[in-house]
This record gives structure tokens, sequence and C-alpha cells, in this order.
């Protein structure tokens, strides 16, 4: 795959044990409420049906992360969770982050990406339509552990 412009600094790896202090920091630094826990984060490296991708770039070797579900027997996978460092926003890191998502989808042979996202994250959801996902079906409410709705989106894959 070709990457775009403002991604073709960014590279993207899948996640290994020393990268568990950065991704718990990233997360706690992040998400209020329906945290992914250090041990939970341990079981996903090993986990067939999950991948945690990390992107780096030059010297940097952790600027964000995205966690990958995969179901036996499901050819739609599901970007459970994405988050680039606050200092790295705006620079093509979740760019990035999604596409290789997408490519590792692909490769598993899934038709579909899907995610949810809270309905109030504006940057989130700019980011997800002009990466080529629609809104689908209704908001659901109380989706997140804090009582927050959210939209749920999908990207048919090539
Ligand atoms: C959502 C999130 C992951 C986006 O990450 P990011 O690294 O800023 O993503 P990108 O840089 O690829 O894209 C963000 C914007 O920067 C712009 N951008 C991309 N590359 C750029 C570059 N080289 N220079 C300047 N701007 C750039 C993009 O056009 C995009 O703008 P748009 O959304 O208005 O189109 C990040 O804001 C984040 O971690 N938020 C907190 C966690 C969160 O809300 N996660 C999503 C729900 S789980």
């Amino acid at each position: 795959m070709t990457p775009s412009p403002a991604t073709a600094a960014v590279r993207v790896r899948r996640a290994e044990l020393s990268d568990l202090d950065d991704l718990v920091a990233l997360e706690q630094a992040t998400f209020d409420s329906d945290r992914v826990s250090r041990a939970q984060f341990r079981r996903h490296l090993d986990s067939d049906s999950a991948l945690v991708l990390v992107a780096s770039a030059n010297h940097r070797r952790f600027l964000g992360t995205a966690l990958v579900f995969f179901r036996k027997g499901s050819r739609v996978a599901r970007l459970y969770s994405i988050a680039s460092l606050p200092e790295a926003r705006g620079k093509g890191v979740g760019t990035a982050l999604i596409e290789a998502a997408e490519a590792a989808a692909r490769q598993r042979r899934c038709h579909a990406l899907r995610l949810e996202v809270r309905s109030d994250n504006d940057t989130a959801v700019r980011l997800y339509e002009r990466l080529g996902y629609h809104r689908f079906g209704p908001l659901v409410k109380g989706f997140y552990e804090d009582g927050s709705d959210a939209y749920r989106y999908e990207k048919i894959l090539a």
C-alpha cells in the first residue's frame, strides 16, 4: 500500500511486550472510562483475535496505538481503540494507524472494519469520515461505561 504524504514518515508495527508501559500510560492519559488495563493489553499481545499496533517515526518509538479485534468465523474486524500522544496529534499518526488496521483486516480476509465512537468526539468522527467510514444504525445510547452515547461506523474494505 502506498502511504499518503501525511503518513509517509509514520511507521506502524505490531506492539511488543516492551511497549506495555507506553500503552498503559497513553491509555490512562487519554481515556476516562472503558480503559484497557495492563493485564488486558498483555493478553491482547499474545492473542490471535487481537492486534495491538504501535506508530513510530524517526527516533520516536511510540507515538500512538490502535487495538483491533477479530472474531473467528467473522469477516468483520473491529477497531476497538485508537489514540496518539497529545504532542503527536495532527501529524498523520492516527491516519497511519487506521490504514494499518485496514491492511491487517484485509490480510485476514475481513471485508469490513467497524468501530464505535463517542457521539461528541468531533475530531475522531472527522478523521473516520475523511478516511471513508460511514455511520450506520441508530445512536447507541449509554454505550460507554460513563453513560455516553456512541455512533457506529463501518468501512467496506476493497
Ligand atoms: C483521534 C486521534 C486518534 C487522531 O489522531 P491524530 O494522530 O491526530 O490523527 P491524524 O493526524 O492522522 O489526523 C488528525 C487531523 O490532522 C490532520 N493531519 C494529518 N496529517 C497531518 C500533517 N502531517 N500535518 C498537519 N495536519 C495533519 C488530518 O487531516 C486530520 O484532520 P481532519 O480530521 O480534520 O481531517 C487523536 O486525536 C486522539 O488520540 N484523540 C484522543 C483519543 C480518541 O478520541 N480516540 C478515538 C476514539 S477511540
